[in-house]
């Protein structure tokens, strides 16, 4: 096994494995990426501070998200054609967060279905569900995921209708991959993932096929996003879906605190401050930046987590550190799926929570529940710089 000290060495080798078409999808932000670079760069802008001479023996990571019990309060984002970075990719992840004991989040834009996720994997799930047009479909969904003991759903309120992400259009991204000169070209480059993917049935989007009416193709995320996907979406329908599924609740998308409150109001058990790791609204705030309005409105009263440009257990610390009582990575994991399969998901996991860890001694505490402000240099206009 290569040494991995950090992401980013799983980066560079799942870059080297993984089709340009993937690779290109994970790795873009929309329009000018301007808010995808800002999600993680800005947690730059805040400093940890260290303390010395305390006890920092018998740590723990340990926590709950939704009042289930996490190894450490890092869940698996929902990832869209996770099978398509590495054949049956949503069961390998599935089954590296259910060794680590951390959540995993499934998409509805899988690869491997609900029922071959629940088959091949012994720990419950979290569906991410996203709000079709189609009410039978969307009944069905939640019914599969009951019946599947999802433990959570996810619903995502951020993706009525898609960003444009340039890359994936010059790509023709679609799940499988359409075989023109250029991406055969560059897939008899990437031997272990075609043959794998050889190798595995699962290479369409498994929820889908077969369960969705009046898409004409299915193959292709951006035609069949824009015909199926309910661009009327508002909180009256979301109660709806509150109606539809009786288990946990979780809104993600949020990065206003007016839609904070409304995602409270529904009844959600945790909201996800998210800009849906800028690959929706452009120039949206980074989440990390939105965080404190939206704790100082609700935070109280909801749990609220964070995904969007974590790349480090330091940033998890310092998401923790701000209120949040989850967070999530997406392509942390995704590069270690790509690289190294299960193993590679492992090793994300490990990366992130060695990193969480020792920073957190490093801030002088032994148990992440008891981290708070205290820790953190957070700049006089981090979160109000605008009016
Ligand atoms: C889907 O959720 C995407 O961002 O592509």
């Amino acid at each position: 096994m290569p040494v991995i000290t950090n992401i980013q060495d799983l980066h560079a080798i799942y870059r080297r494995r993984v089709p340009r078409m993937f690779y290109d999808y994970t790795e873009s932000g929309s329009w000018t990426e301007q808010t995808f670079r800002a999600n993680s760069s800005d947690f730059n802008d805040i400093l940890l501070r260290q303390r010395v001479a305390v006890d920092m023996a018998e740590r723990s990571t340990a926590s709950r998200m939704i009042g289930q019990d996490v190894a450490m309060p890092v869940a698996l984002a929902p990832v869209g054609l996770t099978g398509m970075q590495s054949a049956d990719g949503e069961i390998k992840a599935a089954r590296a967060a259910g060794k680590f004991g951390v959540p995993y989040t499934l998409s509805t834009m899988s690869i491997c279905s609900i029922e071959d996720v629940a088959e091949n994997t012994d720990k419950p799930f979290w569906l991410q569900v996203y709000t079709l047009k189609d009410d039978d479909f969307m009944q069905r969904l939640f019914d599969r995921a009951k019946a599947a003991k999802c433990s959570a759903a996810v619903i995502t309120v951020d993706l009525q209708m898609l960003g444009q992400r340039h890359k994936d259009i010059r790509n023709g991204l679609s799940a499988p991959p359409k075989l023109t000169a250029r991406s055969v070209a560059n897939m008899a480059t990437k031997v272990q993932w075609g043959l794998e993917m050889l190798g595995t049935k699962r290479r369409f989007f498994g929820n889908i096929v077969g369960h969705a009416k009046g898409v004409s193709n299915p193959e292709d995320l951006t035609s069949w996003t824009n015909e199926a996907f309910d661009a009327s979406l508002d909180w009256d329908r979301i109660r709806q879906f509150r109606k539809m599924w009786d288990g946990p609740l979780i809104i993600k998308g949020i990065i206003d605190p007016r839609d904070a409150r409304e995602a409270l109001n529904v009844g959600a058990d945790a909201i996800v401050v998210s800009n849906h790791g800028g690959r929706q609204l452009d120039g949206a705030l980074s989440s990390i930046r939105a965080l404190p309005a939206i704790m100082d409105a609700v935070g109280d009263r909801i749990e609220v987590h964070l995904d969007s440009g974590i790349r480090s257990g330091q940033d998890v610390l310092k998401a923790l550190a701000m209120g949040a009582t989850g967070t999530y990575i997406g392509r942390a994991y995704i590069y270690g799926l790509g690289a190294m399969g299960e193993a590679g998901v492992t090793r994300a996991l490990q990366v992130i929570h060695k990193e969480l860890d020792v920073s957190m001694a490093f801030c002088g505490h032994r148990d992440i529940r008891g981290v708070d402000r205290d820790i953190l240099m957070i700049p006089k206009d981090f979160s109000d710089r605008w009016q």
